[in-house]
């Protein structure tokens, strides 16, 4: 397609000529690995009501069918490979122009794909914290439920992700925003660009004169704010991006 390799080309004359290249991904970057997005016609938060599944008062309320749902989930993240946007994000990485990678997703695959510098925004699916104690652990493989998982304390254990109206963690919401603000181009894959913090990390971008590379199949509220709007998936663009990159 005519239209998609001259917004490649545009894509990798920023990235080029870059002080400070940063990514900041979504739900859509894993898509292409099988695990569903959030928003979407085929997306978790259409055929699953978050308030049920994903607070801590739902959590309070009924342990064992939130266990139930991120058991299922990890199953399908423990299943799951690293697809083309993961690698070529690690290999951006790997020839030293990326220089942090910012995600919202909970699965592991920018790491399993080889990527170092990893901001987890909203936590990790395999990391799970004790109610009690406080205590982290990562775990080995998805847990059966029932029984509810438990700490070594005794205290019950919860999935380690953030839920809404939750905070994200201090340290990790200032690395996150200290990334964006090094910035002079950020690429941009894979999300709605709907659940703030994250979605500003763009704007922080921009505000400081840098430019955002978006890549998603659908228009977002930052499209019209991208100076490059790749309209393809993310396996395909960014696989794309390096092959110029490195021709
Ligand atoms: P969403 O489900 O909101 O958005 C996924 C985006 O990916 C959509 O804009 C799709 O168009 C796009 N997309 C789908 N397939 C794609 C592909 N192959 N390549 C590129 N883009 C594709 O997911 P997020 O933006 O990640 O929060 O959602 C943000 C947060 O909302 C999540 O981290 C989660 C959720 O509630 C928490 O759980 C706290």
């Amino acid at each position: 397609m005519k239209g998609t390799e001259e917004t490649i080309a545009k894509a990798v004359e920023y990235i080029r000529n870059s002080r400070y290249l940063t990514a900041l991904t979504g739900s859509g970057v894993s898509a292409e690995s099988g695990i569903p997005t959030f928003r979407g016609k085929d997306g978790l938060w259409n055929r699953y009501r978050p308030e049920e599944l994903a607070t801590p008062e739902a959590f309070a309320l009924d342990p064992e069918l939130v266990w139930k749902w991120y058991a299922w989930r990890m199953e399908q993240v423990w299943a799951a490979q690293p697809n083309h946007a993961h690698y070529a994000l690690c290999k951006l990485e790997e020839i030293g122009f990326l220089k942090a990678l910012i995600t919202q997703n909970v699965d592991d695959l920018h790491e399993r794909a080889g990527s170092r510098n990893v901001i987890h925004m909203h936590g990790m699916l395999k990391v799970v914290r004790c109610v009690e104690c406080g205590n982290s652990v990562e775990l080995i493989e998805p847990p059966t439920v029932p029984p509810l998982p438990v700490c070594n304390c005794g205290g019950l254990l919860r999935p380690g992700v953030v839920w809404f109206g939750e905070p994200i963690p201090e340290d990790v919401l200032k690395r996150a925003f200290d990334e964006a603000s090094f910035s002079d181009v950020m690429i941009v894959a894979g999300t709605s660009a709907l659940v703030y913090p994250a979605a500003g990390l763009p704007l922080v971008v921009k505000r400081k004169g840098g430019a955002i590379i978006e890549i998603n199949p659908d228009r977002t509220p930052l499209t019209e704010h991208a100076d490059v709007s790749i309209q393809e998936k993310a396996g395909n663009a960014l696989r794309g991006i390096l092959n110029v990159l490195l021709s």
